[in-house]
């Protein structure tokens, strides 16, 4: 499969102000991240809040500038790229986002608010309406709802306007930022199936962002693990979910209770130890390191590598020893404190 989007060394702090408007430093956000999206494929983007999942959706769409890297859509950098040139490649990007209400206007009819973009981009009134009904439709949506307004609906009836919103300007890629946590368990299990059978019919690549480890291996192809604004392991989900090696992959699979049938890791479901520290001073090198129980005082060194454990799988561990295919018991002999 070809790669749709790449993106490489991104990262963004925001600067932070305390009282008298000084400068408290910087909240490193997403820093130095790299990935790639294949065409027709699905990407999960998984961490815990605050990790940076939102913030690197925003910076692919230009919503925020980064402060360094590349976004190369179909080998394009999009952060190069101004005016209309930008305008035609934000198109092939949307985005559905938690609350639809960010992105719905409640005092506009569901067919307005999905033609609305249409004819912002020089659509005639008559055929935005068109096509806005033939979304709502592929959507799932009866035709006689296109004159409500969206207060009538129900929670996954408003994320599936959102959904027909984005759609209608043909995009290529969706970026999903938890798209359905707001929704009931049973809402869910629709709305990612309506992803499912979307991303058929209209040959999409979806970015899939969620805290949700349940969801994202439901949904992806490949994830991509992220902690306090790094990557720390990505590769197919089917490694993910089998063989994590990072220990914050392993810690957070730990966390959640398993929801698949016949398998409950109920017994095992601990929190992941320590305090989250803050992205305003985040610990040097690995930023797992202050809660990881393998950390030696190497992992606080700026330069580590990057593993590559298996085809397309990297750990962002340098304590994985390929020649044992475990954690390098050497290293963890020199364990001093952090
Ligand atoms: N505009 C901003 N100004 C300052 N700090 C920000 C801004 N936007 C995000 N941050 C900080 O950047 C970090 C990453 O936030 P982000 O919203 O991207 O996390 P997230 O992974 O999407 O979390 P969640 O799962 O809760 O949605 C957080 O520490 C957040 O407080
Ligand atoms: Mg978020």
């Amino acid at each position: 499969m070809n790669t749709i989007l790449e993106v490489k060394g991104v990262s963004k702090s925001f600067p932070v102000k305390g009282s008298f408007g000084k400068s408290k430093g910087a909240v490193s956000a997403v820093s130095d991240v790299s990935f790639s999206l294949k065409e027709r494929g699905t990407l999960g983007i998984v961490g815990e809040s605050g990790c940076g999942k939102s913030t690197l959706a925003r910076l692919l769409l230009r919503l925020i500038e980064p402060d360094e890297g590349e976004v190369l859509y179909r080998d394009q950098d999009i952060l190069t790229l101004k005016g209309r040139k930008l305008n035609q490649i934000k198109r092939k990007i949307q985005m559905v986002f938690q609350n639809p209400y960010s992105s719905i206007n409640p005092k506009m009819t569901i067919e307005n608010n999905v033609a609305f973009s249409l004819w912002t981009n020089g659509v005639s009134k008559k055929e935005a309406r068109k096509k806005a009904n033939d979304y709502l439709e592929a959507v799932g949506l009866p035709r006689s709802y296109a004159h409500r307004y969206p207060q009538s609906l129900s929670g996954g009836q408003r994320q599936r306007v959102a959904i027909a919103r984005a759609l209608v300007l043909e995009p290529e890629i969706i970026i999903a930022d938890e798209a359905v946590s707001a929704l009931d368990k049973s809402i869910q299990g629709q709305v990612l199936n309506l992803f499912q059978d979307l991303k058929k019919d209209f040959n999409l690549s979806l970015l899939f962002i969620s805290h949700d480890l349940n969801v994202v291996e439901y949904m992806s192809d490949e994830v991509m693990v992220m902690y306090l604004g790094k990557v720390v392991e990505k590769g197919s989900a089917q490694h993910i979910y089998s063989n994590a090696r990072h220990p914050y992959t392993k810690a957070l699979l730990n966390s959640e209770p398993s929801m698949k049938v016949g398998v409950s890791n109920l017994d095992k479901h601990q929190l992941i130890k320590g305090e989250l520290p803050s992205p305003l001073n985040p610990p040097s090198g690995c930023r797992f390191r202050t809660r990881c129980p393998h950390a030696t005082a190497q992992c606080g060194n700026a330069q580590l590598p990057t593993i590559e454990v298996n085809t397309g799988h990297h750990v962002a561990c340098h304590l994985w020893d390929m020649g044992t295919g475990s954690l390098s018991q050497n290293k963890q002999s020199d364990v001093l404190p952090i």
